[in-house]
């Protein structure tokens, strides 16, 4: 059991060699991405969508739990890593790589699943809930886990995570993925 949870799809492989090569080091860690690939697992229909591309290790695991009658839409403000990103993901039609701002994606909405995770998430968190489809799962990495309520980073209270965990909405939770770092998991309601 260990074993397989320790496989990385080849594609993931492949984006974590345009990282290095680039020598980019914002990629999504690999706990990070077995959430993502369950999330896309679990919306074979779906609609499934990841702001700030990077060099293509998130949209990799998300790839990597992709319905064979799903799409997978990205987008990179970054026009090289987007460009190498979309180098991993040629031979398979289910996968877009847009090169610009996040709000590209907007015209490819109502999501199933959103990995906000460049663009949206700070600027504009009402405008990231929009996005979602009745039932869509947002998730959102790179928090610091609080033992306080409200959350608290750097000892002020993490408005953003706040608002996010408390979205009239969603139905949100924070998971830890490290004993360092969180995400959160949220789903829209109906
Ligand atoms: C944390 S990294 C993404 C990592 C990637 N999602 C992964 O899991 O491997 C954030 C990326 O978002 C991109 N980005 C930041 N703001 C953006 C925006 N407004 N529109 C599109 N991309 C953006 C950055 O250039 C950067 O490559």
């Amino acid at each position: 059991m260990i074993v397989a949870e320790r496989v990385v799809p080849p594609r993931v492989v492949a984006a974590e060699r345009v990282a290095s090569e680039v020598g980019f080091k914002r990629s999504c860690s690999p706990e990070v991405g077995r959430l993502l690939r369950l999330a896309a697992a679990a919306k074979p229909y779906g609609i499934i969508a990841e702001s700030g591309t990077g060099s293509g290790v998130g949209t990799a695991w998300l790839h990597s739990g992709l319905g064979a009658d799903a799409v997978l839409v990205t987008v990179e403000r970054d026009e090289d890593l987007a460009r190498r990103a979309a180098d991993v993901f040629t031979d398979d039609d289910r996968v877009s790589v847009l090169t610009g701002d996040w709000r590209l994606l907007e015209r490819h909405a109502p999501f199933d699943v959103f990995f906000c995770d460049g663009g949206g998430k700070r600027e504009d968190p009402e405008g990231v809930v929009e996005l979602l489809a009745p039932g869509g799962v947002l998730i959102l990495d790179d928090f610091t886990p609080s033992p306080h309520w409200p959350p608290r980073f750097c000892g002020e209270v993490d408005e953003l995570r706040l608002f996010y965990l408390t979205h009239p909405a969603l139905d949100a939770t924070e998971v830890l993925t490290t004993p360092t770092s969180s995400v959160v998991v949220a789903a829209r309601r109906l």
